[in-house]
């Protein structure tokens, strides 16, 4: 490249210069791709920042502006696919080139053991085992060609997995070419530290999006549509198998395969143990290999199970296991696959983490659909890093397999690492407690409990812990978002007769209610101007809000897609009975076609609809486009924010008002933002913005942009409680 002076030359949005060559621009585009990479490996690998962050964005934005216009020139790894792309993914179906097979696995030590022992004596001969932890993650299958990462798939059956290579690609450790021009299949598990699963669950406001745990957490995001929204959750990998097309390339050894894997520049896991008939010749062959890691002797392998289990609630990410595998390839060779897993490694599976607890009582909830949950209420216990009151009990069926009575002692696990559930009785209780059963009437109305397919339902649409529970999941925040409507002030008003139903939510008088324990003028104002707020939302919305089992958020869209977009017409098809035309609807069945028309001919559900459409909520779709195409006003723009808002507690509540506009949010200023919402305070997005001239916004203009209407003043925004 000519010098000029570094890149100063060109402000990045202003895009190519007239009278700039094509030679200049191929250099240019070929220079900042080269430098970037080099920035990129020496902070991602070594954690040294060559540059600023601000100069190392600024050549990013200045790459992303050549490589749109000449597209002909970007570089297959370019650096800037890291930032990933607001294009739908659809995430293909690709056959595995190599075989991606699940583990065998064990429980004990003497199951180690005992797969240590048989294939020696299967080799005839002396063997040494690789042992590494088990990530508790995702499988991918990263593919190169020539050095180039070509396809990340996912595992799939083995044989087909998904392509989810733009995702993969936003991931900083996974390297998108190599050193060596090399044809390789490489094997890793992407996974989410536990720290960043912690923050970003936090940081989640709507609860229905909060995941489980990491590994969901980790899987949603492989699969996000969008791999600019992927590129925001730091996902890492750990490799650990490596395939050679060219068979002479392969190393010998599974030791010297992590080391070549790790010199390629793939993020290897350093805690690694090695297991030979003696701790000495363990030690030499890690050395050899120029690897780190523990080296044992077999007799050593229960010692270091538990020392492994103890140390699993340490470790930075979450791992489910160990693998062992066997170190000698031409020995996996021989010993090959079974159509399951290989016969050369196992898995030793962890068991769940338990505790005792005593079983203080069983309490009967009632849900918004009138079924019936046993919960166990039992002592204060602590398991994996919270305590523990309550234990589901799902159905009376599990309460009998378990034989569970009060007073029991029993053992609490964490599904999945985060529900806890009742496992097992450990000591029957000494009061001569016999198996609980259900009440035979519902605890809150009385009406008889009745079975439905080993489940136990209140069949009384009007009992009080059902109707309180339509009117909570109908204000809840992902449906119509009700601000203070939660179920615990529901409660309050329900039992002071001011709401009974969730039709009644617009036309209760809520003046009354300012003599509640709690409840102030001021939190009555924000509640009627929620529930006026919520008379807008759309007619899919109301669909779903009225909690009808069939009925979600998807499948109200399907069917007002399918012709059902208005209220009045499925009202009449239900009347009808019309299952045909229902069940002519992609994806539902008969059976669903006919609980909905069920739903929609009760007499309660009745109500509600006719109550709602008196108060102006919406009954057909075409209102809402009507509405929406007036709210349209960021379509196109990409809005960034910094700062705190006084109107915008927490601050997700303003990416919520421009994502409603058709405007799309990203989490750093680059040189596709059009605008910045900028608060008090915040740090660097501002001289970013300006030095990209992205359009700056203050809290104030904004408000007046969205019609905000009053505006919050510096107080704490009151709640009803
Ligand atoms: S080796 C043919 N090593 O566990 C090689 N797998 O239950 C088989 N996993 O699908 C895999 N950490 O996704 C291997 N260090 C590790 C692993 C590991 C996690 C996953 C992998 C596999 C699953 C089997």
């Amino acid at each position: 490249m000519t010098d000029r002076g570094g890149y100063g030359y060109a402000a990045p949005q202003c895009g190519i210069i007239p009278g700039m060559g094509i030679n200049d621009i191929k250099e240019e585009i070929d220079k900042l791709t080269a430098d970037l990479k080099i920035y990129q490996d020496k902070y991602y690998k070594e954690g040294v920042s060559l540059v600023s962050d601000s100069e190392y964005d600024r050549l990013t934005d200045r790459l992303i502006v050549l490589e749109k216009e000449h597209p002909e020139f970007q570089h297959p790894d370019s650096p800037t696919k890291r930032v990933g792309s607001d294009l739908t993914n659809d995430f293909p179906e690709v056959r595995h080139t190599i075989p991606v097979l699940s583990l065998d696995k064990a429980y004990s030590d003497e199951a180690v053991l005992d797969f240590f022992s048989r294939s020696v004596q299967k080799e005839g001969g002396a063997l040494t085992f690789a042992a590494e932890e088990k990530i508790d993650g995702i499988s991918m299958v990263l593919y190169y060609e020539k050095g180039v990462l070509k396809r990340a798939v996912t595992r799939g059956n083995g044989e087909v997995g998904n392509d989810v290579t733009p995702n993969i690609m936003t991931i900083k450790a996974v390297p998108l070419s190599l050193p060596e021009k090399l044809d390789i299949a490489v094997r890793g598990e992407v996974y989410l530290a536990k720290a960043d699963f912690i923050r970003l669950n936090e940081a989640e406001t709507d609860e229905t999006k909060k995941a489980a745990n990491p590994r969901n957490l980790a899987a949603g995001t492989v699969r996000r549509q969008k791999s600019s929204e992927a590129g925001r959750v730091p996902l890492t990998i750990f490799c650990y198998e490596g395939f050679w097309t060219d068979k002479a390339e392969t190393p010998a050894d599974h030791l010297h395969i992590l080391s070549r894997l790790k010199s390629l520049g793939f993020r290897i896991n350093p805690h690694l143990a090695f297991f030979d008939s003696s701790r000495e010749s363990a030690a030499e062959k890690l050395a050899a290999a120029g690897l780190d890691g523990e080296a044992y002797a077999f007799s050593d392998i229960g010692a270091f199970i538990r020392k492994k289990s103890e140390e699993r609630s340490t470790l930075p990410y979450e791992i489910d296991g160990l693998v062992f595998k066997i170190n000698e390839l031409d020995v996996r060779e021989k010993f090959g696959y079974t159509e399951h897993h290989p016969r050369w490694a196992i898995a030793y599976k962890f068991e769940a983490p338990q505790a005792e607890a005593r079983l203080l009582g069983i309490t009967v909830q009632v849900g918004r659909t009138g079924r019936i949950t046993p919960v166990a209420e039992i002592t204060a216990t602590k398991l994996g890093g919270s305590t523990i009151r309550r234990a589901t009990l799902h159905n009376q069926e599990y309460i009998n397999e378990l034989e569970l009575a009060v007073g029991d002692t029993v053992s609490i696990s964490k599904r999945g690492d985060v529900i806890p559930a009742v496992e097992s009785v450990i000591e029957k209780n000494s009061e001569g407690n016999t198996t609980f059963t259900l009440p035979p009437d519902c605890p809150c109305c009385h009406t008889p409990i009745v079975q439905v397919g080993g489940l136990q339902y209140c069949p009384n649409p009007e009992c009080p812990d059902q109707v309180k529970g339509r009117i909570a999941y109908f204000a809840s925040a992902d449906e119509m978002d009700i601000e203070s409507l939660g179920p615990r002030t529901v409660e309050l008003l329900y039992d002071a007769g001011i709401l009974r139903s969730v039709e009644d939510i617009y036309t209760a008088d809520y003046a009354s209610a300012s003599s509640l324990p709690g409840i102030g003028e001021k939190s009555i104002n924000i509640l009627q101007e929620g529930i006026k707020a919520s008379l807008s939302r759309p007619f899919t919305t109301v669909l779903s809000a009225l909690g009808v089992a069939e009925i979600g958020k998807k499948s109200a869209e399907i069917l007002v897609r399918n012709g059902f977009d208005m209220m009045d017409k499925i009202l009449e098809a239900a009347d009808r009975d019309d299952i045909a035309a229902l069940s002519a609807i992609p994806g539902f069945g008969e059976l669903t076609a006919r609980r909905i028309t069920e739903a929609f001919r009760s007499p309660s559900l009745r109500k509600t609809v006719e109550g709602l459409r008196k108060a102006g909520v919406h009954m057909d779709a075409s209102l809402d486009r009507e509405e929406n195409s007036e709210e349209q006003i960021f379509a196109g723009e990409v809005w960034c924010i910094t700062g705190s808002f006084q109107n915008f507690n927490p601050r997700s509540k303003a990416l919520k008002e421009i994502e409603k506009r058709s405007g799309r949010t990203v989490s750093s200023v680059t040189g596709s933002t059009t605008h910045l919402l900028a608060g008090k305070g915040g740090g660097s997005k501002r001289a970013d913005a300006e030095r990209l001239g992205v359009k700056i916004v203050s809290e104030d203009e904004f408000m007046a942009l969205i019609g905000g209407g009053e505006k919050k003043g510096e107080e704490e925004q009151p709640t009803l409680f």
